[in-house]
C-alpha cells in the first residue's frame, strides 16, 4: 500500500506546542480583547463574549456513543499530536444549538439520532434513503487523521471514522448533467434551540446548507463521517453523519445531514448567504486571502488549557492538502473565488 508520508499534508508541524494551562478568570478577561478580534464568526460581537465563558460550562454527558468497527487507513495518518478528545467534544461550532463554543455540548445531549433518514436525490440514477443502521453498517468504515482549520483561525487534529462521499455517490450513480452536490442539515426546532430563536441561532436561516462541486465531492479526501476517537459521533460533532472536507474552512463540513442533492446549480451555502463579502462558496483554506476582519496567515492550535492562550502556527495552503487538491483550482482566481 502506498504510504504517503512524503506529502506535505503529512509533515511534522514543528511549531507544536507546549501546553499552556490557564483557567483563571483574570487571564480569560485579559484575552477578551483578542477574542473579540479573532472570534467574530457571526457578526454579533456578543456571541464572541459569550464564547469565552461558555467554555467553562460543564455537563453530565448523557449521550451514549457506541464503539465502531473500522480499519485504520495508514495513508492518512498524522505525525502531529491529536487534539485532546475533550476539546473536540466541548469546543464546537454548531449554531443549531447556540453560538457559544460550549453550547453544542451543553444543549445537545438529548438529541435523537435514531431513527434517522438521509436521502440522496436529484440528478442521480438511483435515489436512496438510508436509515440509522445503514449509515453505520452499509459501508466499510475507516479511520483517518485529518487537520481541521476553522475560518475563525483555530485548528484541531481529529481521528475521524467514516467512508468517502465518492463511495456513496458511485452507488447512486451521478447523472452527467450534475455539477454540484448540495447538503442540508436536519431542521428540528424542538430539539435544536438555535433553530427556534434568531438570537440563539446567530441569525441563520435554517436549515444549514452547504455545497461542493462534483469534482470536489469525488476527491478521495472527502469523508462522510459517522464517528471520531473510535466511537460514533456525539451530537455536538454532527451525529449521526456529517461531512469532513479537510482542505476547506470548517464551516463547509456540515453536520447532521438529512439530504444530499445532486444538482446543476451552485447551492447558496449558509455562510455565503449571511455574509457574501466574507464567506464564499469555495472557502478553501488560504493564508494569502485574509478574512476582511482578521488575518488567515496563522492559527491557534487547540490543545489542553485556555483556548485563547494557545500556541500558533502558520496556516498552510489548502490546510496542507495542496498535493491532493490544488489541481481542482488550477485555472481559478482564488482571490475572487474565496
Ligand atoms: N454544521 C451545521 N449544521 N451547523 C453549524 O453551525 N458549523 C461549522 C461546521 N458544521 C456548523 C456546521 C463550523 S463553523 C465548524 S468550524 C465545524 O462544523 C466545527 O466542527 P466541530 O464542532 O465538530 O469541531
Amino acid at each position: 500500500m502506498l504510504i504517503k508520508h512524503s506529502k506535505k499534508s503529512q509533515l511534522k508541524e514543528s511549531q507544536l506546542t507546549s501546553e499552556s494551562i490557564y483557567k483563571d478568570r483574570r487571564n480569560i478577561i485579559k484575552s477578551l480583547g483578542l477574542a473579540a478580534l479573532t472570534f467574530p464568526f457571526a457578526k454579533p460581537v456578543s456571541a464572541a463574549l459569550f464564547d469565552v465563558f461558555s467554555e467553562e460550562k460543564s455537563n453530565d454527558v448523557t449521550f451514549k456513543r457506541s464503539p465502531l468497527n473500522f480499519t485504520k487507513n495508514t495513508n492518512y495518518q498524522s505525525l502531529t499530536p491529536l487534539t485532546p478528545e475533550n476539546k473536540v467534544l466541548q469546543y464546537n461550532n454548531f449554531y443549531e444549538f447556540g453560538t457559544g463554543k460550549g453550547d453544542p455540548f451543553q444543549y445537545s445531549q438529548q438529541f435523537k439520532v435514531d431513527p434517522w433518514s438521509l436521502t440522496i436525490d436529484g440528478l442521480v440514477d438511483k435515489p436512496i434513503t438510508l436509515n440509522y443502521e445503514d449509515l453505520l453498517k452499509k459501508f466499510d468504515i475507516e479511520e483517518r487523521l485529518y487537520r481541521m482549520r476553522c475560518v475563525e483561525a483555530w485548528s484541531m487534529n481529529i481521528p475521524w471514522l467514516g467512508f468517502t462521499l465518492a463511495t456513496l455517490l458511485k452507488q447512486v450513480g451521478v447523472k452527467s448533467d450534475a455539477k454540484y452536490v448540495r447538503f442540508e442539515t436536519v431542521y428540528d426546532p424542538e430539539q435544536m434551540r438555535g433553530q427556534s430563536s434568531k438570537f440563539i441561532g446567530g441569525s441563520i436561516n435554517f436549515p444549514y446548507v452547504e455545497g461542493l462541486t462534483i469534482e470536489e465531492a469525488m476527491n478521495p479526501l472527502v469523508l462522510l463521517s459517522v464517528g471520531l476517537y473510535g466511537k460514533t459521533l456525539a451530537p455536538q460533532n454532527g451525529a449521526p453523519i456529517r461531512l469532513v472536507v479537510p482542505w476547506k474552512y470548517g464551516f463547509k463540513s456540515i453536520k447532521s445531514i438529512v439530504k444530499i442533492t445532486l444538482t446543476d446549480k451552485q447551492p447558496r451555502n449558509t455562510w455565503q448567504a449571511i455574509g457574501p463579502d466574507e464567506y464564499g462558496f469555495y472557502a478553501n483554506v488560504n493564508p494569502r486571502v485574509d478574512h476582511p476582519r482578521w488575518s488567515q496567515k496563522n492559527e491557534r492550535i487547540i490543545a489542553e488549557g485556555n483556548v485563547f492562550q494557545q500556541e500558533r502556527k502558520k496556516t498552510l495552503m489548502f490546510n496542507g492538502y495542496e498535493e491532493e487538491v490544488a489541481h481542482l483550482y488550477k485555472d481559478m482566481d482564488l482571490l475572487r473565488h474565496f
